[in-house]
């Protein structure tokens, strides 16, 4: 049995920071079969094409692949939106005691699934999160997405040292341990497991090297961990490791830097940091929400874009405000504004879809729509509030008409949500 949906389909057929608005496209139809998109085109020419498809009407909403969201901590669910503290005492005073619950099983499986509510909401089709040191923590969020045909990414966070007792592991148990579950979960399906060192203040160099080894003898996985996020963290990290040249080299000096390495936020580097990461095409992930809320700093997404890299857009839930991909975009918006580079409603779009599944190099499975892709999409509604209706109603064009939804948008926005060609 195949579907036929019908509303604006938007995909992308370049990278609009390089190739401007033009490399959006706009079709009529999109059929879907066996949790695959199978043609895209014009809605008569393909009605005739597939006669016996079930047809879905979605009138003037926007059909998009479903929101990437490329850093995420899921643990971290119920404290979003925690007042007033700045990283390192974000995380003492909020972040490690919420964690420490996960030592409950129960606990996790009830998180993961109201987790993946959440997003599903909010038109999030993937993530890569986080889990907590505990091993039950990745088998909770990689059995709920297993019972949901989605696609996510996930690895034990592992810390031995500067977190309280109880949210510490040791280089050897986070080794096997992180093995362990990289050989359950890897591969399985839509499942893949990412190397977790939470980053450096919390890694021990044993640690980091452990994992620097476990990533080397399993290059099919991602790993990802942060980077240069806070003035202070810098600070810390330079006191921890006297010999390292920069943050970026704690990472480097152990094996941790790399194609397929997730350095989130990214926000403080060095020259010598950029064009390292740069040379080894490391993807630098922009959580604008977070970086906003914690009081980290402004991204320079326009630089650095234009200087080659990789990047991706992520919520950072719970140091992220929001679950919400829309919000996300706005924020980044925000941000470039404050940076001098208003970003267009093509790149927010692209970089929250086709951005994020290139920075998880999954850009040919997932976050775009085009034959031979996933079927994991996202029905968009132009005029989900009052407010937003009276503003897209004045619009000329699908940018004007798209942005106050950006802006303003939230799941009241998301009209409908396919995961592997099935609705929800
Ligand atoms: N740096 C280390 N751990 C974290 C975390 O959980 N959230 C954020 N925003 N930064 C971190
Ligand atoms: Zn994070």
């Amino acid at each position: 049995m195949s579907d036929l949906l019908l509303g604006r389909v938007l995909s992308f057929t370049a990278d609009p920071f390089e190739a401007g608005e033009g490399a959006a496209r706009l079709d009529e139809a999109v059929v879907l079969e066996a949790g695959r998109i199978v043609a895209v085109g014009g809605a008569e020419a393909l009605r005739r094409a597939h006669p016996g498809a079930r047809v879905t009407d979605y009138g003037a909403c926007v059909i998009s692949a479903g929101f990437v969201d490329a850093h995420v901590h899921y643990p971290q669910t119920a404290i979003i939106a925690s007042w007033g503290k700045r990283l390192i005492d974000w995380l003492n005073s909020y972040t490690f005691p919420e964690e420490m619950r996960f030592a409950d099983p129960a606990y996790a499986e009830a998180v993961a699934a109201r987790y993946l509510d959440l997003t599903r909401a909010h038109g999030t089709t993937s993530v890569c999160s986080y889990a907590t040191i505990h091993p039950a923590s990745v088998e909770a969020l990689m059995a709920e997405a297993q019972a949901r045909g989605q696609r996510i990414w996930t690895g034990k966070t592992c810390m031995d040292r500067n977190a309280p007792e109880g949210l510490r592991d040791t280089a050897q148990s986070a080794y096997d341990d992180s093995a362990a579950l990289l050989a359950k979960w890897h591969g399985v399906g839509r499942l893949s497991y990412v190397i977790t060192p939470r980053f450096s203040p919390t890694s021990t160099p044993a640690q980091l090297e452990a994992m620097g080894a476990l990533w080397a003898a399993n290059p099919s996985c991602l790993m990802q961990t942060h980077l240069s996020e806070q003035v202070d963290e810098i600070a810390w990290v330079k006191g921890l490791f006297p010999q390292a040249r920069d943050y970026l080299d704690t990472y480097e000096a152990f094996g941790l830097l790399g194609k397929g390495g997730l350095y989130g936020h990214a926000i403080h580097l060095e020259p010598r940091e950029k064009d390292r990461l740069r040379e080894v095409d490391g993807s630098l992930i922009h959580c604008p929400t977070s970086n906003t809320f914690i009081g980290s700093g402004l991204f320079d997404m326009g630089g650095l874009k234009a200087a080659g890299h990789r990047i991706g857009l992520a919520t950072d839930t719970g140091g992220g405000s929001s679950f919400s991909m829309l919000r996300t975009m706005a924020a980044a918006y925000e941000v470039g504004q404050l940076r001098g580079r208003p970003l267009h409603p093509a790149e927010l779009w692209w970089l929250a879809t086709q951005g994020s599944a290139r920075s998880l190099h999954a850009d040919h499975l997932i976050g775009n729509i085009a034959p031979g892709m996933e079927a994991d999409l996202v029905v968009v509604d132009l005029a989900s509030t009052p407010a937003i209706a009276q503003a897209s109603a004045r619009a000329e064009t699908l940018w004007q008409a798209l942005f106050p939804t950006i802006m303003m948008g939230d799941d009241r926005a998301i009209r409908a949500v396919w995961i592997g060609g099935t609705p929800g």
